[in-house]
């Protein structure tokens, strides 16, 4: 056979290997047989010497037809194989996007926490600034700056969880008036601030205790301050918590850090002010502790008494979201358990 029959018929063997080659590897590897330094084509030319002058130049193009054709046929399909090999893959990924999804459980806030955030932003709607403290204070101004030194007998009143003999949980937020107080500038107005936090006190858990609770401190202080600003505030924040038909009174109290004191409370909103079981009959329900800011508190975060004054007041949400629901265990609200909490869902 001659040579140029030999390329032809390689010719041929190539392109029929090139189209059986069923993945990359096979392509790959015929590539390396027929092309290759040790391939049948290499071979064919090496036995070019031994032609005459004549025919050499056209068994060489033949030889370099046959080189090139079977090059370009294995990119041919190479390509061929690399695009099935991708479109195998973008099917085997195939996502559908019609399938329902796993259903993720959503949290909504708890229900003291929509207290708060109601009272809040009612307060940041009239002007308020809102100031977060920290829940372990120090002792100072959980104590001494708000009027009640070291022996004063108030301070049995809150039970403390110390941290060290200066540094407490905090028992209530009332700590934010001295440093709201000490902070405030009075050049630039009045200081309106609420203070929502956790609070902690060294009573055993009942259905009306907590060690741990809520409370949201309120104080205006500035110049012209009167009680009636502050009974007036409280009607706003009763109204808009358990609607516009409520009254609120106050009377006397004690609290360290105000006088005069008074403890607040709003018509109940169950009997209108008839008597029933939630208010014992006698149509009142306490919800907060109040007072003007004693002259002493304000004096102790360096603001002249004589020059300023005002009010303030500690309400406890978790209180408000018993009266509100008719919950009447508050150990409800920390337990944790979904199928008390999601009955608060606003979303239903
Ligand atoms: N801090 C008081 C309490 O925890 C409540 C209060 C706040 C009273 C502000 C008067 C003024 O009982």
């Amino acid at each position: 056979m001659g040579l140029k029959e030999r390329l032809a018929e390689l010719r041929e063997e190539g392109l029929q290997e090139i189209k059986d080659s069923e993945d990359l590897k096979k392509i790959n590897q015929v590539r390396v047989k027929m092309l290759g330094k040790k391939g049948p084509i290499t071979n064919v030319l090496r036995g070019m010497r031994d032609l005459s002058a004549e025919e050499r130049p056209k068994v060489g193009q033949f030889a370099n037809k046959v080189r090139d054709e079977l090059t370009a046929a294995i990119e041919n399909k190479r390509a061929e194989l690399e695009q099935a090999a991708m479109d195998a893959e973008l099917e085997a990924e195939t996502i559908d996007v019609t399938l329902p999804g796993t259903p993720v459980a959503q949290g909504e806030p708890h229900v003291i926490q929509q207290i708060i955030d109601q009272v809040v932003d009612l307060f940041v709607s009239m002007g308020y600034e809102v100031a977060v403290g920290d829940e372990v204070e120090q002792e100072v101004y959980n104590f001494e700056k708000l009027n009640l030194p070291k022996d004063h007998p108030a301070r049995d009143m809150q039970d403390t969880f110390y941290v060290t003999p200066s540094v407490l949980m905090r028992t209530q937020t009332s700590p934010m008036q001295a440093r709201m107080l000490e902070k405030h500038d009075f050049s630039q107005g009045p200081l309106k601030m609420i203070s929502p936090g956790k609070v902690y006190r060294r009573d055993t858990d009942d259905a009306t205790h907590s060690h741990q609770f809520n409370q949201i401190e309120g104080m205006v202080v500035g110049k012209h301050i009167t009680m009636a600003d502050l009974k007036g505030t409280l009607k706003v924040v009763a109204q808009s918590l358990f609607g516009d038909k409520l009254d609120v009174r106050l009377r006397p109290s004690y609290f360290p850090f105000t006088e005069p004191s008074v403890e607040a409370d709003i018509t109940c909103f169950n009997c209108m002010g008839k008597g029933c079981a939630i208010c014992k009959h006698t149509g009142w329900i306490e919800v907060l502790g109040a007072g003007m800011v004693h002259p002493n508190v304000l004096r102790m975060s360096g603001v002249d008494p004589e020059e300023f004054g005002g009010f303030a007041f500690g309400l406890g949400p978790d209180r408000f979201a018993m009266l509100k629901y008719g919950v009447t265990d508050i150990r409800n609200f920390y337990q944790n358990d979904v199928r008390f909490l999601t009955q608060f869902d606003r979303k239903g």
